[in-house]
């Protein structure tokens, strides 16, 4: 790969920058200034150093979000403020976007990134990833109504897949929904079903990815190894 595509790819200097880097000396491969941005690196072995901090080359990045409400999720928008204005500035480079929706007025659990594979991956049915939402209700939920979410409900455009409602011990207007699809309003539509309105609405985890409970509100942070490995990636 060529020296200015490596420091691109993995920077937020541009190809006009890198290459007053490189005139300056600025930028070292293996120890010894480079002296043309055609050069070719190897991203595996050489250590490229610009003003003699190590570059750690990547491609793409995978972003854990805890939407706040008022958000879209959506890299633009003429009226509202959008999830990607919540990135760092230092990733904003990267050009991630939201893996799926969540609504304006729901919070929680989003993932960004800038990996057309890993967003096709993760959204595909076939997957049958489960997303968890914490809801609050205008009325109590009963046992009629997890009946009603594991049926499978007929939708206009869809029929979900056998969905799961917890109803909280201690108020049962408290309630953890889980559904397949993740379609428009899903969880929402699927309360409303059930004769309830949804008063909050939070996503707590997608599979066995969790929110983690260290991310403030309209916090990112970059996903593990680990949390990476749960999708097989
Ligand atoms: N279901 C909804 O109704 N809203 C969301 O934001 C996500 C799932």
């Amino acid at each position: 790969m060529r020296l200015d595509k490596y420091l691109s790819d993995a920077t937020a200097h541009s190809r006009r920058d890198i290459r007053q880097l490189v005139k300056r000396n600025a930028v070292t491969v293996n120890g010894i200034a480079a002296r043309s941005v055609d050069m070719k690196i190897d991203e595996k072995q050489d250590v490229v150093c610009v003003n003699g901090e190590k570059v750690f080359y990547r491609k793409f990045i995978y972003l854990m979000l805890n939407k706040p409400q008022g958000y879209l999720s959506a890299t633009e928008d003429d009226r509202d403020p959008v999830v990607v204005d919540l990135v760092p500035d230092e990733l904003k480079h990267f050009a991630p976007f939201p893996v799926g929706r969540l609504d304006k007025d729901t919070e929680g659990l989003l993932l960004l990134t800038n990996d057309g594979q890993f967003d096709h991956e993760l959204m595909s049915p076939r997957k049958n990833l489960y997303k968890r939402y914490y809801a609050e209700l205008d009325a109590p939920a009963n046992a009629a109504d997890i009946e009603l979410f594991a049926s499978g409900m007929e939708f206009r455009e869809f029929t979900a897949k056998p969905a799961r409602l917890e109803i909280s011990p201690d108020d049962p207007c408290k309630v953890y929904v889980e559904i397949v699809e993740g379609k428009y309003h899903q969880v929402k539509r699927m309360c409303e079903r059930a004769g309830k309105n949804v008063l909050f609405l939070k996503r707590v985890a997608i599979g066995s990815l969790q929110l983690d409970p260290a991310l403030e509100n309209g916090k990112v942070r970059e996903l593990t190894a680990g949390e990476l490995a749960i999708f097989g990636w």
